[in-house]
């Protein structure tokens, strides 16, 4: 079977061509970074109109490499959840056309799922597992049965971890996006040089985020006791921000390995490309990781058009895009109820 994934969720467009959930035959993506990067965080008034000159190029890419012919496609699947709702809309309605046009059925497919589905697009990954997925809109543990089937266990209650991340790195006048200019800065610093907070939260609140403390605690340290921004400063505050911000992460998935007593956890989302949590993961004897690749973490239609394989829900032409993120404890079926 082979589908042509779209995604347009955030600020990638992207589209690829994906035989039977496994082999990518094709992926083009156009990253708006340069766009975004004056501004060092993502317009999305600015993300949904490239997305809207960016989708058919991509397309009409994803196609020529691999070498095929709109008739030769068995689906076409759309990201549309959760994500910015202009530029879920792109998608969406790219998806349609070539759906209309072609005759062709359209997957509506789970981007945040779609993540979680990015291992196997390179290693067999066994059930049931956890999830850590980790980006610039979401901190999200879930727990999950087959990759179309989870409970999302802890999420986000205020910032996300990337986007601490690229808040930080532009406080500090780095660039963006901040994730992977902080990784490259800790890696020249020392993560003990100065004592951030670990976030953990209270019991109820034991699985989910927290990352505006950390955030507001470097921005205040700096502006209160660094009066020169020294090289030196940036890589240890880099270093020292980097452990923290990491370091909750991996123990909040080890308490619900323990919990669940599951060993095997998906790493996801662009903050997985982090080295810091890469090693963490790696290093631990007693758990399966299964981590992408760094291209397959960050936003792409490969995973799309890979989960799309597994998904039974087949959209019209009166379907929709949703912005809304998931609410902790639900369980669903590459579905999900609006949390608002
Ligand atoms: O999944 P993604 O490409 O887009 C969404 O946000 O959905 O993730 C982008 C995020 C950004 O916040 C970026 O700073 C972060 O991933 N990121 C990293 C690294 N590479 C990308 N964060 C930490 N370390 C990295 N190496
Ligand atoms: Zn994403």
């Amino acid at each position: 079977m082979l589908i042509l994934g779209i995604e347009t969720s955030c600020d990638e467009t992207s589209a690829a061509i994906v035989e039977n959930g496994k082999k990518i035959l094709s992926v083009f993506t156009h990253t708006q970074i340069d766009e975004h990067s004056p501004y060092f965080g993502v317009v999305p008034e600015l993300a949904s109109r490239i997305h809207l000159e960016m989708v058919t190029v991509c397309v009409n890419e994803a196609m020529k490499q691999a070498g095929l012919t709109f008739s030769q496609l068995d689906a076409i699947a759309v990201a549309n959840r959760p994500g910015l709702i202009g530029s879920l809309l792109i998608g969406v309605s790219a998806a349609k056309v070539y759906g209309f046009t072609h005759d062709l059925p359209i997957i509506p497919v789970n981007h945040v799922l779609a993540h979680l589905y990015a291992p196997h697009l390179e290693m067999e990954v066994e059930y049931p597992n956890i999830g850590l997925i980790v980006s610039g809109g979401h901190t999200m543990l879930t727990y999950n049965i087959s990759p179309t089937d989870f409970e999302l266990v802890g999420t986000t209650v205020d910032d996300a971890v990337g986007e601490a991340f690229d808040k930080i790195a532009k406080h500090l006048n780095l660039g963006y996006p901040g994730g992977p200019i902080i990784d490259k800065l800790a890696a020249l610093g020392d993560e003990n040089a100065y004592r951030f907070p670990l976030v953990m939260l209270k019991k109820k609140d034991r699985y989910n985020f927290s990352y505006s403390g950390l955030k507001t605690a470097v921005v205040n340290f700096r502006h209160n006791f660094l009066s020169e921004n020294t090289q030196e400063n940036n890589e240890n505050i880099a270093a020292s921000f980097q452990k923290k911000a990491v370091d909750v992460l991996y123990k909040k998935t080890k308490f619900l390995c323990a919990e669940k007593n599951i060993q095997r956890v998906i790493l996801s989302g662009g903050v997985a490309c982090n080295s810091y949590l890469r090693k963490l993961f790696r290093g631990d004897g007693k758990l399966v990781a299964y981590i992408p690749s760094p291209s397959l973490c960050t936003d792409n239609a490969a995973i799309i058009a890979g989960l799309a394989y597994h998904v039974s829900d087949r959209g019209d032409l009166s379907l929709d895009a949703e912005s809304r993120v998931l609410s902790s404890g639900f369980k669903g079926k590459n579905r999900e109820i609006p949390f608002s």
